[in-house]
């Protein structure tokens, strides 16, 4: 048994709904102050006050060792869920940068074969030993910064062996790494150079070769596309989209990230579990997916790197629309692992609340990869993964901005960062 006493403040985000929070209910976090949590298991059995949890404890722990944990002066979050990366690639493109620098845009550098293309490439000439590695070390810092679980897509494989390759990796690092991985098919990310001009044949490809191969091997739980002009239109974009729910894959789309091109509607029509992105997205659309109970999941880290307007958060939290933040993690529109940095955003360059943050990436982001069952909140009976940040209060986490906070995590019960460490 687990006895985390004194903690400042705990934020439970507990309410027992199986619906993500909309609108106001952003605002209830489920506030605990100077609370105990009690751990069994690696499950959570117990959460209140000091007192209560202490009573608890004397009435269950029947004669078993209990490892007690003071969280004294610091707040306690749920795991923190990012529910949309690319982690698992080769190298880097620091380059881009200067180029964006210069001037160059985003997409321009894509089409001119660069961009995702380039990281294609190096990914297709790595070795599952070396994508391990590289993917590995970006799980240890997703831990650091009090991530336990991330989505992860392909997408920089672009041809069916290399997409399985990734897929595969992130596979086995979900079994051998703290760092829980739900995966994402996402060949459609880009056309590849080798299908330039055809990207009509790249779609069948994606259809009829890539997904049903997927699908068989179990590698993956929701199908992703970039809707994007200049990328894949929504046309090829719904096709690939209803393949994916023919074979089980639940939908997921990049929609309206640098045009308005229709994206959220798409979203909405397929009842997607989530659009993301979102910088462009039509006010018809927004309202769209409130009605079909679509997550909005969005990225701030991507409009900063891009140095490009983020997405109107708060017309979309007042549309009804649940809301989920990510950090996009990729090697070009967001290359960090920093949650925490991402909520700092959020807030400061969004106007959500520092309550609306940590729904976002807690329970709602549970809610955007499906495991609102297990995760994102600390009840009794949740898997206990959970994060002591160095802080008297949940605003404190975005009011000392850009520096990591977190102290101990715990996953599964046990604790895997302490001091900042990993353990
Ligand atoms: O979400 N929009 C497309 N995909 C990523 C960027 C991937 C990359 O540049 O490597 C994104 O921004
Ligand atoms: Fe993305």
């Amino acid at each position: 048994m687990i006895y985390i006493q004194n903690a400042a403040q705990i934020a439970t985000l507990g309410g027992a709904s199986s619906k993500p929070k909309t609108g106001k209910e952003m605002e209830d976090l489920g506030l605990i102050e100077h609370g105990g949590i009690v751990i069994e298991d690696g499950v959570f059995t117990f959460v209140g006050s000091n007192e209560e949890a202490a009573r608890y404890v004397e009435q269950h722990a029947g004669g078993r060792e209990v490892t007690v944990f003071s969280a004294e002066g610091r707040t306690v979050t749920p795991g923190l869920v990012d529910p949309h990366t690319h982690s698992v690639f080769a190298g880097s493109r620091e380059f881009e940068l200067n180029l964006r620098l210069q001037g160059a845009k985003y997409i321009d550098i894509l089409q001119a074969g660069g961009g995702i293309l380039y990281s294609t490439e190096r990914t297709r000439e790595a070795s599952e030993e070396q994508l391990m590695a590289e993917t590995g070390k970006r799980l240890d810092r997703f831990l650091a910064h009090g991530v336990t679980t991330i989505e992860a897509k392909s997408g920089y494989g672009l041809r069916l062996a290399d997409e399985l390759k990734q897929l595969r990796v992130a596979r086995q690092l979900d079994a051998s790494h703290p760092v829980d991985i739900v995966s994402t098919f996402m060949g459609a990310h880009a056309v590849p150079a080798e299908c330039r001009g055809d990207a009509d044949g790249y779609v069948r490809s994606v259809i009829e070769e890539m997904i049903p191969a997927v699908a068989r091997e179990g590698l993956a739980e929701f199908c992703d596309v970039f809707c994007e002009e200049g990328v894949f239109t929504v046309e090829q974009s719904r096709a690939i989209l209803e393949a994916g729910k023919s074979w089980g894959l639940s939908p997921k789309l990049h929609a309206d990230e640098l045009v308005s091109c229709g994206g959220a509607e798409l979203a909405a029509e397929l009842g997607a579990v989530s659009a993301d992105h979102l910088l462009h997205a039509s006010e018809a659309g927004i309202a769209q997916m409130a009605e079909s109970g679509v997550i909005a999941v969005l990225l701030p880290g991507t409009a900063f790197f891009l140095m490009a307007e983020p997405a109107d958060a708060r017309a979309i939290i007042n549309a009804g629309v649940p809301v989920a933040l990510s950090t996009d993690r990729n090697p070009g529109s967001s290359p960090t692992e920093s949650l925490p940095f991402i909520m700092n955003l959020a807030c400061l360059t969004m106007g959500m609340t520092p309550a609306e943050v940590l729904t976002a990436c807690t329970i709602n982001a549970a809610h955007a990869i499906c495991r609102a069952d297990t995760i994102g909140s600390i009840e009794a009976g949740k898997q206990a993964d959970l994060v002591l940040f160095d802080a008297p209060n949940y605003n404190y986490l975005q009011y000392h901005y850009a520096v990591n906070l977190v102290d101990t995590v715990f996953k599964k019960g046990a604790p895997v960062i302490q001091n900042g460490r990993r353990v």
